[in-house]
C-alpha cells in the first residue's frame, strides 16, 4: 500500500504497443492504492486491448475520441483539469515523439497538453526503435520538459530475445513513480534524513553476541514516513526487515560499526534520528575463536563503554542539522528523556515505555511522549509504530520549514 495515490485523480493513457495489457494491473493498482482512475487510449490501444476492460477496472467511461461527449462538454479539457498524476504507459515510439514535438491530433494528446498535472511516462519498445537518435532525441526532450521518464527494463522482448526496451512490472512504475514524484513535491523534498534501526550485536567470539530485544520495526517505520514526505533516506539498521523503496539501506552490526556510518552519512544530512537501540557496552576483547565450556567454573566477561552515537551526533551538529533521540527506559521514563534531551544536546526525544507487553520492542504499537526543546511535550496513546513515525516525520518537516 503506497498512501501517496491515496484520494489523488490519476490518468492513465495507454497506447499502442505489445505491452498495452500490462496497464490494466497498473490500474488495478492504483485503485488498490485509493486513488481515482480514469483511462484515456489511442485508437491503436484499442488494438491490443478493449476500452471495456479499463471502462470496468476504472468505473469510468474511457477516453478514446475527441468528439465522445456530449455537445455541451469538452471532455478532454475537463479531463486534463481533473488531472493530479498522467501517466503515460506504456508509451509508444510514436507518442514519445508527438508528446516531444508537441503534435497533438487526437483525444489523449489534447488532453495530456492541456493538463497541469504530473507527468509520468514509461517507454517500452523494440530495442532498435528505442536506440534510434530520433528516440534518444525526443526522450532527452521529454525529460528537460519536466517529464518523470521511467526507463524500460531489460528483459525479454515480445521479438524473443533479451534487450532493453520491456515495461518495468506495473507495481515498480507505481512505486518508482511515487518516490520521485515526492522526491519532487514532498515536504522533505530535498532533505537527507539519516535513521537507525534495530539493536546492535557486540561479538563474544565467532558465534555469539550481546545484544537486546530491539526490533528495528520503529527505524524502519520512520523511514517509510520520511520517504513518504519526499525525503532522501539513509537508514544504518542492523537487519534488513522489510524493503522499503527509495530508501538506502547501510548495513551494520556492532555499535562501532553503526557509529561509524552514522558520522559518515550525518556530514551532509539534514536530519538524524536515532531509533536503534544502541549496547552501550562491549565485550573489552572478542575471542578469535569459539569460548568452550570449562566444567565446574563461572565465566566473567569484562565490558567496556560503546561510543555514544546520539552524544556525538549532538556535539557535531550545525545550527542547520536537526537531531532527534529515543529512549526507550523501563522506569521514570519522562525525567530520563528530558536529561537526555539536553544532555546530548538532541532538538527532540521520544521517549518509550519498554515496561509494557503490548508496546515497545518488537511490538506493532507503540505509546511514546515526543519531548522537544521548545514545545510542550505531546503524548501519543497506544498507536501503530507507522502511525506515530508519521506524527515525528510531520513535527520534523515544521521544524526544517
Ligand atoms: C503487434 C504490434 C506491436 C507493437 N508494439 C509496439 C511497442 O511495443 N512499442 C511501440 O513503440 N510501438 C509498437 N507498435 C507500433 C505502434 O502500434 C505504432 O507505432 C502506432 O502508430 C502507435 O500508435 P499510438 O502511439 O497512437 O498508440 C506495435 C505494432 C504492432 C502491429
Amino acid at each position: 500500500m503506497n498512501d501517496f495515490y491515496k484520494n489523488k485523480n490519476i490518468l492513465v493513457i495507454v497506447t499502442g504497443g505489445i505491452a498495452a495489457y500490462k496497464a490494466a494491473t497498473l490500474v488495478r493498482e492504483l485503485i488498490k492504492n485509493e486513488a481515482r482512475v480514469r483511462v484515456g487510449m489511442t485508437v491503436t490501444a484499442q488494438e491490443f486491448i478493449t476500452s471495456r476492460t479499463f471502462a470496468v477496472l476504472s468505473h469510468h467511461e474511457v477516453l478514446t475520441d475527441l468528439f465522445q461527449a456530449n455537445e455541451a462538454e469538452v471532455m478532454h479539457i475537463e479531463w486534463a483539469k481533473w488531472a493530479d498524476i498522467i501517466f503515460v504507459v506504456p508509451a509508444t515510439a510514436n507518442m514519445v515523439g508527438k508528446l516531444a514535438q508537441g503534435i497533438i491530433d487526437d483525444a489523449v494528446t489534447s488532453t495530456i497538453i492541456a493538463s497541469s498535472a504530473e507527468k509520468v511516462i514509461a517507454p517500452a519498445m523494440n530495442d532498435v526503435m528505442l536506440n534510434a537518435p530520433a528516440m534518444i532525441r525526443n526522450l532527452h526532450t521529454l525529460k528537460s520538459d519536466d517529464w518523470l521518464v521511467i526507463e524500460p527494463d531489460i528483459g525479454f522482448l515480445a521479438e524473443g530475445y533479451d534487450a532493453q526496451g520491456r515495461l518495468p512490472e506495473p507495481l515498480e512504475i507505481i512505486n518508482q513513480a511515487a518516490i520521485r514524484l515526492q522526491a519532487r513535491i514532498g515536504r522533505l523534498a530535498g532533505r537527507k534524513i539519516v535513521i537507525t534501526a534495530g539493536g546492535t550485536r557486540e561479538a563474544l567470539d565467532p558465534v555469539r553476541y550481546l545484544t537486546n530485544r530491539s526490533s528495528g520495526k520503529m527505524g524502519f517505520a520512520l523511514a517509510q514516513a520520511a520517504v513518504e514526505l519526499g525525503a532522501d533516506v539513509v537508514l544504518v539498521t542492523t537487519n534488513s526487515r522489510y524493503k522499503i523503496y527509495g530508501v538506502r539501506e547501510v548495513l551494520v552490526s556492532s555499535t562501532r560499526d553503526m557509529h561509524a556510518a552514522v558520522l559518515h552519512e550525518f556530514d551532509n544530512a539534514d536530519v538524524f534520528i536515532g531509533a536503534a537501540a544502541v549496547s552501550d557496552y562491549r565485550p573489552v576483547e572478542a575471542a578469535k575463536d569459539k569460548i568452550k565450556k570449562k566444567s565446574g567454573e563461572n565465566l566473567t566477561i569484562k565490558l567496556m563503554q560503546n561510543p555514544d552515537i546520539l552524544a556525538e551526533v549532538g556535539r557535531h551538529k550545525t545550527m542547520k542539522q536537526l537531531v532527534v533521540g529515543f529512549a526507550a527506559e523501563t522506569q521514570n521514563v519522562l525525567e530520563y528523556a528530558r536529561k537526555k534531551l539536553i544532555q546530548k544536546n538532541a532538538d527532540m526525544l521520544v521517549a518509550n515505555d519498554v515496561s509494557t507487553t503490548n508496546s515497545g520492542f518488537d511490538s506493532e504499537n507503540n505509546r511514546v511522549t515526543i519531548l522537544s526543546r521548545d514545545e510542550d511535550p505531546e503524548i501519543i496513546s497506544l498507536s501503530p509504530k507507522i502511525a506515530i513515525a508519521r506524527s515525528i516525520m510531520d513535527k520534523i518537516a515544521k521544524k526544517l520549514a
